[in-house]
């Protein structure tokens, strides 16, 4: 039996709020976000839309590529840090909203790292012979828990949602997933999170006043421990796979920051190999992997064999890297 991706699709929101926006709302410059983060734009979700909305969408366009009726779905996993309620869980809404059997539903909460830990649990249930067809989304609304009046975090993040179809066939031999590397540090839990609306810290008028429903980040020990992990986990998925870094065609790395992205491809060797959008779409969380993808596999540049390295890390701290073949 064979295992591959079937469809990838993705879905972000028409409105965009670029770095000149930006400049009204806080003190900030276009200069300064550019030259800090690389990015020049994010696309922005209305408030009547939610995470489940987004994600619905990017899962139709994933099942119209993959030819497939969302009644063959088996089981359906969700990476969010924003998910519509603290339950249900934004995989049953959406379940609901793409018209998919009653099949297994769940979030994953990873953070960033959301959609590489779907992919390795997702390949694992097919790997085993549970399901067949499992659809993998990564889904944010950011601006929902985004701090408008914090400026060394909202420039930073966008909306929007990606989605992959993962399906055993047994007219095809071999398996895309090759390798991953997959963990986390409760260490480092405090440098980037949303600290109420948990049982932590259930919301209150008091944490509503103290802004605590927002993202809040120690920019800098964030950066450097983004460029740590994913540069340890992407060099122990190429040790664990025998995969020398002039093989792989395409890097994918969350789409946190270019300053990031640029260090991780340094560290490797594999510069050349980058793929970004992270001018056009901000940082989006668990979505920002699948949107890169979606946009190599619909541009027409991944080839058939083509080897392809995902790496991510995300609050937590979460970090994944994985090794796959087109
Ligand atoms: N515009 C202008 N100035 C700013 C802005 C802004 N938007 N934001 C911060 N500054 C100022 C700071 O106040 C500081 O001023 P000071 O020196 O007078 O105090 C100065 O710029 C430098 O601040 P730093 O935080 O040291 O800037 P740095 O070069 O580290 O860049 C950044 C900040 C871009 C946030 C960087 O630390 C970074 O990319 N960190 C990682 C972010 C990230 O990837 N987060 C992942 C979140 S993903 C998730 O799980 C949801």
């Amino acid at each position: 039996m064979g295992i591959r991706i079937k469809g990838i699709g993705k879905y972000v929101p028409e409105r965009i709020m670029t770095n000149a926006d930006l400049e009204k709302m806080v003190e900030t410059n276009d200069e300064w976000i550019r030259t800090r983060t690389g990015i020049h734009q994010r696309h922005i979700a209305e408030s009547s839309t939610a995470t489940s909305d987004l994600a619905a969408n990017a899962a139709k366009a994933a099942l119209a590529d993959a030819a497939m009726d969302a009644s063959e779905l088996d089981m359906i996993l969700v990476a969010t840090v924003t998910p519509d309620h603290t339950f249900p869980s934004t995989a049953a809404l959406i379940q609901q909203k793409i018209g998919a059997p009653k099949c297994m539903s769940f979030d994953i909460e990873a953070a960033c790292s959301g959609l590489l830990y779907g992919l390795d649990i997702a390949h694992s249930m097919i790997f085993s012979g549970k399901h067949r067809k499992v659809l993998v989304i990564g889904a944010e609304k950011l601006s929902s828990i985004t701090d408008y009046t914090d400026r060394s975090t909202c420039v930073l993040f966008g909306d929007g949602a990606s989605a992959l179809i993962l399906e055993a066939d047994d007219s095809i031999e071999g398996d895309f997933y090759l390798g991953g590397e997959i963990g986390a540090d409760g260490n480092y839990g405090d440098i980037l999170q949303v600290p109420a609306g948990g049982s932590a810290i259930p919301a209150s008028h008091d944490s509503v006043d103290r802004h605590l429903h927002f993202i809040h980040m120690d920019g800098p020990k964030t950066f450097q421990q983004a460029v740590t992990s994913m540069t340890r986990a992407c060099r122990k998925v190429l040790e664990k796979t025998g995969v020398s870094p002039d093989q792989i065609r395409w890097v994918i790395p969350h789409q946190a920051n270019q300053r990031i992205i640029s260090a991780v491809a340094e560290r490797l060797n594999l510069s050349d190999s980058v793929y970004c959008n992270v001018a056009r779409y901000g940082n989006t969380s668990s979505a920002s992997i699948g949107l890169c993808l979606d946009e190599l596999h619909h541009s027409g540049q991944l080839q058939r064999g083509d080897l392809i390295l995902m790496t991510a890390f995300g609050g937590g701290l979460t970090w994944a890297a994985e090794l796959i073949r087109w």
